[in-house]
């Protein structure tokens, strides 16, 4: 009879997915990146790729201290993410609008690199793989720091930058110009 599959197993099925999903990462940034107009937010998305770069070998030392193959297995989940972030990228958006956008398109992958990796220094935790949980933990850090600085770059300006130019004449909602002519509102969808 074949062995039941364990938590062990699930462990390291789910490490293959996030080995692949990190390493997916690493070509989809460059073009988040690359399409930023805030420079801010271009060294942003520039400085998660080396730090993604680092989480690749700390997969593969958690791998190797676990006495496993080097391997990954194709991620669905970013695949996914990543696709409708490069459906972003086509869209016809004024700079800052593009911007927000690519700000919430990097979230989404933040916020499932977080869960994943929540996760993992979990299970390591409770099957007593130290180590592993240590590096793991190291990486949900740096995922959680980095979906931060995309929000405090969304609120230092981004979003209001493109909410006004959605809606000129509402003005800014951070206390600035109020409409000229009184018809705030009459020409918005
Ligand atoms: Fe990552
Ligand atoms: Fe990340």
């Amino acid at each position: 009879m074949a062995e039941a599959t364990t938590l062990h197993d699930a462990f390291i099925d789910e490490l293959r997915d996030t080995y692949d999903a990190e390493r997916q990462l690493t070509k989809a940034l460059p073009k988040l990146a690359k399409a930023a107009s805030s420079p801010d937010l271009r060294k942003a998305f520039e400085s998660h790729l080396e730090e993604t770069k680092v989480q690749i070998e700390r997969l593969e030392s958690v791998f190797q201290g676990l006495d496993e193959k080097v391997r990954g297995k194709h991620c669905d989940g970013i695949a996914g993410i990543i696709e409708e972030g490069s459906a972003i990228l086509k869209e016809d958006f004024d700079d800052t609008t593009m911007d927000a956008c690519l700000i919430a398109a990097g979230q989404r992958a933040e916020h499932y690199e977080i869960a994943a990796y929540g996760t993992l220094v979990a299970w390591a935790r409770a099957m007593g793989h130290d180590d592993a949980a240590e590096k793991l933990q190291e990486t949900l850090e740096e995922e959680k720091a980095a979906d931060e600085k995309l929000s405090a770059l969304a609120e230092g300006g981004i979003n209001q930058g493109a909410a006004d130019t959605a809606h000129p004449a509402a003005g800014s909602r951070n206390g600035a110009s109020k409409t000229k002519n009184g018809k705030a509102g009459a020409s918005r969808r």
